[in-house]
């Protein structure tokens, strides 16, 4: 018995050694068990143990990233909301668009950009040859603001980290961000939206082209030329990257 223990309690060193190697700081919890302090943020999924004691991982899927928002009620945007809208499209997308939240139309649905905005965005998909299952296209917010009002702060922050995780494993070449709410909180910066659009920033690594939000430019369509010379500047860098 005491033989039995000390075994374990080596294999639990172990194993929590070789996860620090690997950087690995969240350990993924059984669904059910709260976090009190932070979100869990865990990119890595451990699979196994191979035969020479390391530990063996992958990345999450979005599958994954969605079973676990499934009922959440990390943010008071719960108590609107009649669906959480995840997102849609190719998991391996080389192009992501990131919106700002759900409208009405995307909260009855659970789909993003299926409203007016996203008709106009389904237009620029196709002016670039692009269709909405070859994209994948998702929001800050995974949860309708009541009344369409700017999502707070403490709301993005709720929801940045499983953002951050779903970009993680699609892994694209390339983002766009519709919108001040989309630019400003990926590139945690305060700068207005017109002087950031138009030059490339980089979101963990990825290249990130900041437009107009497709809201926007049914309000001003003035704005659809600049729009237009950002989507040129992104389908030039996805073909230089292919
Ligand atoms: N506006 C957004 O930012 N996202 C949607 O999904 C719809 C409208
Ligand atoms: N202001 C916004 O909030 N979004 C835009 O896309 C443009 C101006």
């Amino acid at each position: 018995m005491k033989k039995d223990l000390l075994e374990i309690s080596r294999q639990a060193r172990a194993l929590l050694q070789d996860m620090h190697l690997l950087g690995v700081r969240d350990l993924v919890m059984p669904p059910g068990i709260e976090t009190v302090s932070e979100l869990p943020v865990c990119p890595l999924h451990v699979t196994g143990i191979d035969r020479g004691g390391s530990v063996l991982c992958r990345q999450e899927t979005l599958e994954e990233i969605r079973a676990e928002l499934e009922n959440c009620r990390r943010c008071p945007l719960c108590e609107g909301r009649r669906n959480i809208v995840f997102g849609v499209g190719n998991p391996q997308a080389s192009l992501v668009f990131v919106g700002e939240a759900p409208g009405r139309e995307e909260d009855e649905r659970g789909e993003p950009f299926v409203g007016e905005a996203g008709r106009l965005l389904d237009r620029i998909l196709f002016a670039m040859g692009l269709s909405r299952g070859e994209v994948y296209i998702c929001n800050v917010e995974k949860c309708r603001p009541p009344q369409n009002r700017d999502p707070r702060p403490e709301e993005i922050a709720a929801c940045e980290p499983y953002l951050k995780r779903q970009l993680a494993a699609i892994n694209p070449r390339v983002i766009v961000a519709l919108g001040r709410i989309a630019v400003q909180s990926l590139l945690r910066e305060q700068t207005a939206i017109s002087r950031l659009r138009g030059r490339w920033h980089q979101y963990e690594g990825i290249p990130l082209m900041p437009t107009y939000h497709p809201a926007y430019l049914l309000r001003n369509p003035a704005g659809k030329r600049e729009v237009w010379e950002d989507m040129k500047q992104v389908l030039k860098r996805l073909r230089e990257e292919s």
